[in-house]
């Protein structure tokens, strides 16, 4: 694989306008926050592309409903990750894609992606990070017993859910909680920091300094 995107989010670019694809492999609630708050103006760019890895997700019905277009690749169909991955480079290079957001995505990203792509991958957790890594992030809190969760969003590097922190929003877990309620309250305030992120992202606040991102506000 031999990308060749540029290496850091600069000056150009935002005045060029920011090209968003966003990843999905389920229902898709974030998808349709972020789409909801570029309706609204909130978030200022184009919401060029849903990729999806999993053909039957809710997630692309939105994306249609919404008349984005979409991009479902599946693993299964190609011999390695590689080719996986490439296939999906060329779909956001044509695109003229600045920013990823996972939403949902449930499949690691390759080394090579990440550096095409790196510091403009986001992705959204339902957990307070570092804790509750994995796909399992509510479940993993409410069975621990913690007393405050909630959810992050942050910088995709190698390791999983381990990149920069952008926003975080917590939630206290009450003695009436089921997981499900739980879930409930996350996904509410998932639904508000990840496209504060993005707008902040795309108004060039974000500064990453080692492991620490700092918002210029
Ligand atoms: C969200 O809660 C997101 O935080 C989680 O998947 C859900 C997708 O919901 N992601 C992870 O667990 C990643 N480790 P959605 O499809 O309704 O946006």
């Amino acid at each position: 694989m031999n990308p060749t995107f540029p290496k850091t989010y600069g000056e150009q670019e935002r005045k060029s306008g920011v090209n968003i694809a966003v990843f999905c492999s389920g229902n898709g609630t974030n998808l349709q926050a972020i789409i909801d708050s570029q309706k609204k103006g909130y978030i200022k760019a184009d919401i060029k592309l849903v990729i999806s890895d999993t053909p039957d997700c809710y997630a692309l019905t939105r994306a249609k409903d919404a008349g984005i277009k979409i991009f479902v690749v599946e693993r299964k169909n190609f011999k390695t990750k590689k080719d996986f991955e490439i296939e999906i480079l060329e779909a956001l290079k044509k695109e003229n894609i600045s920013l990823i957001a996972l939403a949902g995505y449930m499949r690691m990203l390759s080394k090579s992606f990440i550096s095409a792509y790196e510091n403009k991958i986001m992705n959204i957790h339902p957990a307070l990070l570092p804790s509750f890594k994995g796909a399992h992030g509510i479940k993993d809190a409410f069975e621990y017993g913690v007393k405050i969760t909630g959810a992050t969003v942050h910088f995709v590097t190698l390791g999983m859910d381990a990149g920069p922190i952008i926003l975080q929003s917590s939630v206290k877990v009450t003695e009436d909680d089921t997981e499900e309620t739980l879930a409930e309250a996350i996904h509410e305030e998932e639904h508000k920091i990840y496209p504060r992120a993005i707008q902040l992202f795309i108004e060039g606040k974000l500064k990453i300094e080692g492991r620490k991102v700092r918002i210029l506000e």
